[in-house]
C-alpha cells in the first residue's frame, strides 16, 4: 500500500548504563505514533530505535558491576531496552546497537572519509568533561555544587562534580561549518522544531562554533579510530552516526538513498548534539542533513526533569500493569503539548483515563454496538435517508480526518488528537440527543433509528482508523466488533472518514475497563 514517498523516523539510541523510566518511553511513543500514522497514510515509513553502548558512563557502570561493558550492555538490552518496547507497544521496523558490527565499520568509513577530506587535525584538547552527560563542558556550563559538593563546581545538569581532561584527541573542523548551519536554519525554517528551539540553536550558533574533539585516548570501550588504534572516537560522534549507519550508509547504498533523510525525534537536552554536531557532521561527509529535528519537552516530577540519577524515575510497567499500553501512549500523547515539558500526576492520568478513554471512548463504542445487537439483531442498518444532524456528524469525520492529518504533518500529534476528540464528544452528544433507545420504542420511528445507528456506526469506524496510530489495541478491537474489512492498519487514514462498514457488529468487551484501586 506504500505510495513510494518515504518517511524516515528515529528516536534517540539509548544509554545502557540504567534501565529504562517514563521519559524514555515518552520519546519512544512519539516516534511510533508518527511512524504508525505515516504508515497508515500509505507511505513506506520506516522507525528507528536502539540503544548507545560506548564511552565512559557505560564502562563506569558495568565496571562497578564487576562485568565487561559489553556483558553490560547485552544484559541491559535483553531485559530492559528491547522488552521497554512491547511494553509501550513500538512497531519499531529496527534496532540498532552502536556495538553491532554494521555500525562499528560503516562509522569508522564515516570518519576515515572526513579524515581523508582533510576535516580531521590532532589537537590537545584541555578542559571539563561531564561523565554522566558525556559532553565536554565550558565554565558556563557549570554551577556551584551544594551538599558533598561544596565548593566545587558541577554539573547543571547531574549536580555531580566534572572532570577535568588533558588528552591528545582527533578535532573536528566543526567551526568552519558555522555559516552554512546558519543557512540551513534560514532556508529551512521547519529543519530546527519548535520555534523555540530553533532560536535557541541559531543563536548558540551565530555566537561562533568551536572545532569539537572527536576522540578519547585514555580508555578504549569504543570505535577505534581506524588511523590511530589507540584511539577510541568520542560517543556523541559514535552514536550519531547511527541513524546512517543503520539505514546502509557504507553498505546498502539502494537502502540507504530510499530512506535517508531522517526526522529525528530527540529530547531538548540532546537538540544541539542533533541540530548542530550532526549536521555539521553530515556537510562535511557531504550528505544530504537531516528533514527535521524535533526536540520535544521534559516529563516533569516535583517541577523538576525527571530522571533515575535524581531517582525520580518511574517504570513505564508501573502505568502500563495497571492501564494498559494503550492509555500509556493515549496520556502522554495526549496531555502534553508536544515539544512543551509536562508534569506528570497519577491523579491527572487517572482522571483522563476514566473521563476520556473509559467513559468517553470507550463507553460511546459499547454503547452504539450494544444498541445494534439489541435493536438490529446484530445488523448494520443501510438506511438511505438522513437529517441534518447525521449529515453534521459526517461533516465532522471529514473535518477530523483532515485536521488531524495536517497537525501531524506539523508533528503536532496532541492537536491531532484532541481534533480526532471532538468526533467523539460530537457523537455523545449526537447519541444524547437522538436517544435511540426511544425511538425503537415505536415502530413508526424505524427509518430514524436505522440512520441514528448506521451514523453512529460509521463514527465509530472513522474513530477506529483516526485512533488506531495511538491506541492500536482497543481500534483493533473495535474494528473486529464492528466488522471492518481487514487488517486496521492497512485502512488508509488519510481518507478515515470514507472506511467502507462491515455488515455485522458482534459483542464488545469493555476497551477500557474500570479500574477499581488507584495506585501511587
Ligand atoms: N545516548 C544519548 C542519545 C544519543 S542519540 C544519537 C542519550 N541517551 S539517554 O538515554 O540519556 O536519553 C535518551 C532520550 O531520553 C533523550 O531524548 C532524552 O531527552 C530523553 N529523556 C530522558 N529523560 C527524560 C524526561 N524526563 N522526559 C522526557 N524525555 C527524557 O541522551
Amino acid at each position: 500500500m506504500s505510495d513510494g514517498s518515504s518517511f524516515y523516523i528515529t528516536t534517540p539510541i539509548f544509554y545502557v548504563n540504567d534501565v529504562p523510566h517514563i521519559g524514555h518511553a515518552y520519546t519512544e511513543v512519539a516516534a511510533d505514533v508518527l511512524a504508525r500514522w505515516h504508515r497508515q497514510a500509505g507511505e513506506d515509513a520506516w522507525l528507528l530505535t536502539g540503544t548507545d553502548e560506548h564511552g565512559q558512563k557505560i564502562l563506569r557502570t558495568a565496571t562497578a558491576n564487576g562485568v565487561t561493558p559489553k556483558e553490560w550492555a547485552d544484559r541491559l538490552v535483553e531485559t530492559a531496552w528491547k522488552p521497554l518496547l512491547q511494553t509501550v507497544d513500538i512497531q519499531n521496523d529496527d534496532f540498532i546497537r552502536t556495538t553491532d558490527e554494521r555500525h562499528e565499520v560503516n562509522a569508522q568509513k564515516f570518519l576515515q572519509h572526513l579524515y581523508d577530506a582533510g576535516h580531521i587535525y590532532t589537537g590537545e584538547y584541555e578542559g571539563f568533561y561531564c561523565v554522566g552527560c558525556e559532553e565536554y563542558k565550558q565554565p558556563s556550563d557549570l554551577i556551584d555544587g551544594t551538599g558533598e559538593f561544596v565548593g566545587q563546581q558541577v554539573c547543571a545538569i547531574h549536580s555531580i562534580p566534572v572532570e577535568l581532561l588533558h588528552e591528545k584527541n582527533y578535532f573536528f573542523r566543526m567551526s568552519t561549518f558555522a555559516d552554512r548551519l546558519l543557512a540551513l536554519y534560514e532556508d529551512n525554517p521547519d529543519f530546527v522544531q519548535p520555534a523555540a528551539a530553533r532560536n535557541e540553536v541559531i543563536s548558540f550558533v551565530k555566537q561562533g562554533l568551536s572545532d569539537l574533539s572527536i576522540s578519547r585516548s585514555s580508555f578504549d570501550w569504543g570505535i577505534k579510530v581506524p588511523w590511530d588504534d589507540s584511539h577510541v572516537v568520542y560517543v556523541w560522534f559514535d552514536a550519531l552516526l547511527n541513524y546512517v549507519t543503520a539505514a546502509g550508509y557504507g553498505h546498502d547504498d539502494e537502502k540507504f538513498s530510499r530512506l535517508w533523510p531522517a526526522t529525528h525525534i530527540v529530547g531538548k537536552d540532546i537538540l544541539r548534539f542533533h541540530a548542530v554536531i550532526w549536521p555539521a557532521m553530515l556537510l562535511a561527509a557531504d550528505i544530504e542533513v537531516p528533514r527535521r529535528v524535533f526536540g520535544h519537552g521534559w516529563l516533569l516530577v516535583g517541577g523538576e526533569k525527571m530522571s533515575k540519577s535524581k531517582l525520580t524515575g518511574i517504570a513505564p510497567s508501573q502505568i502500563t500493569d495497571t492501564f494498559g499500553s494503550d492509555a500509556f501512549r493515549y496520556y502522554f500523547m495526549r496531555a502534553i503539548s508536544f515539544g512543551q515539558d509536562g508534569s506528570f500526576s497519577w491523579e491527572d492520568l487517572s482522571a483522563r483515563y476514566q473521563s476520556e478513554l473509559a467513559n468517553g471512548f470507550g463507553n460511546l463504542a459499547s454503547r452504539v454496538i450494544a444498541m445494534v445487537v439489541r435493536y438490529c439483531d446484530g445488523e448494520i442498518p443501510t438506511p438511505t435517508v438522513f437529517s441534518e444532524d447525521d449529515e453534521l456528524i459526517r461533516a465532522t469525520e471529514k473535518r477530523a480526518t483532515d485536521a488531524a492529518g495536517e497537525a501531524i504533518a506539523r508533528l503536532a500529534i496532541h492537536e491531532a488528537i484532541a481534533a480526532i476528540w471532538e468526533l467523539v464528544d460530537e457523537l455523545n452528544g449526537y447519541i444524547t440527543i437522538q436517544e435511540p433507545w426511544a425511538l425503537a420504542k415505536d415502530p413508526a420511528n424505524r427509518a430514524r433509528l436505522e440512520a441514528v445507528l448506521f451514523t453512529a456506526v460509521r463514527g465509530l469506524g472513522t474513530l477506529a482508523v483516526l485512533l488506531s496510530p495511538v491506541v492500536p489495541q482497543a481500534t483493533a478491537k473495535l474494528w473486529q466488533a464492528l466488522g471492518g474489512t481487514g487488517e486496521l492498519p492497512d485502512v488508509r487514514i488519510d481518507q478515515a472518514w470514507q472506511w467502507t462498514g462491515g455488515t455485522h457488529v458482534s459483542p464488545l468487551e469493555a476497551l477500557f475497563p474500570r479500574i477499581e484501586a488507584m495506585v501511587g
